[in-house]
């Protein structure tokens, strides 16, 4: 008899897989560690739209400054924002602190996958990694590495979305019952090193005798995605007010709901994925244009003016002064960094 695919799979991740900070070597127990699934659950939540290298620095940076989930759940949420500005989708923040909250209050992360999911900021795919990762629960775990992985190995032509079903059906029979967590990211690895989403490297692949797409000569092809979304174009102006000869700059802290939501920032005429700003400067006064940034979010691509006013004049609305030689420090979202990097040349 031929190996199963997950056999096959498993075998060449033995050799194959990629070492990462989050990460338990293949074969091994799990850890005995306490904090081990937390440290499973803040790397799947980082490394949902983001890539392993931009992830890297950040799971860094928060397990040495909150180790458990308890010290997580007890920070400050302006540092936890702050500490994940640059890492963009900043929901993904908000509700990490919300989870970190009611596991610390509940004792502990659960262990299954139903319980997982009804965690804050759960979905699908991360509580049947966390289920499978943390635990060795058996799951079907499946990301967008695993999809095109799935619908090129069953040549599953029906155009995404609609395909997931059928997706997440193939991927659940070839789902092993034993070694869960290496099987999901040896799933990873493959797609996201081999199964490429272009020239993909079938000659390296485990699975390339099981492959049907490769049968037929153009597993690039799959899957079938659907027609590119035009993304909008918007305009907004934002402001860096300056005291003290520009000593002091000043920050406001973002509404939680929307764009960027709870993020320090610097104040602007009211820009969002829906429309344009108004252009309407704060404060009266001598603004000098300090040029534009252009930033791509996944609902609309950005136009941002920024505009420089020194004044000893109060600010309307609630913000505060923030030191210039310490702006590394405030957590602005990258689309802000970009801007006060205009102001800073
Ligand atoms: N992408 C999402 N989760 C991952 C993991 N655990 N390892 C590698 N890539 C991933």
């Amino acid at each position: 008899m031929t190996a199963s695919i997950s056999d096959t799979l498993l075998a060449w991740y033995d050799a194959h897989a990629r070492e990462l900070p989050w990460r338990n070597p293949p074969g091994r127990a799990l850890p005995d560690d306490p904090a081990w699934p937390y440290r499973v659950w803040l790397s799947e939540v980082m490394l949902q739209q983001t890539t392993v290298a931009a992830v890297k620095p950040y799971f860094a940076k928060f397990t040495t400054l909150w180790p458990t989930v308890e010290a997580l759940a007890a920070a400050p949420e302006d540092e936890v924002m702050a500490a994940w500005a640059g890492l963009g989708y900043y929901s993904r923040a908000r509700n990490l602190m919300k989870c970190a909250r009611a596991v610390a209050e509940r004792g502990g992360f659960p262990s299954t996958e139903a319980e997982l999911r009804a965690l804050p900021g759960l979905g699908d795919y991360t509580s049947a990694a966390v289920a499978a990762i943390a635990f060795g629960r058996r799951a079907v775990v499946v990301d967008a590495n695993v999809e095109r992985v799935v619908a090129r190995l069953f040549a599953i032509e029906e155009p995404l979305p609609a395909a997931r079903k059928a997706i997440r059906a193939a991927a659940q029979g070839i789902t092993p019952q034993t070694r869960a967590g290496d099987y999901a990211q040896a799933m990873m690895d493959l797609g996201a090193q081999t199964c490429t989403t272009r020239d993909p490297r079938c000659l390296l692949c485990p699975l390339r005798e099981a492959c049907a797409a490769r049968a037929a000569g153009d597993p690039e092809r799959l899957p079938v995605k659907p027609a590119k979304k035009v993304v909008p174009e918007r305009r907004g102006t934002a402001f860096w007010i300056t005291r003290g000869q520009g000593a002091e700059v000043w920050l406001v802290t973002r509404p939680d709901k929307g764009m960027l939501g709870g993020m320090r920032a610097l104040p602007d005429d009211g820009w969002s994925a829906q429309g344009d700003g108004s252009g309407a400067v704060p404060l009266a006064g001598e603004w000098r244009s300090l040029g534009a940034v252009r930033h791509g979010f996944t609902h609309a691509h950005l136009t941002l003016e920024v505009k420089a006013l020194e004044t000893g004049a109060a600010v309307p609305g609630e913000g505060q002064w923030w030191p210039v030689s310490r702006i590394a420090e405030a957590g602005l979202a990258t689309l802000f960094a970009k801007a006060a990097a205009l102001a800073l040349v």
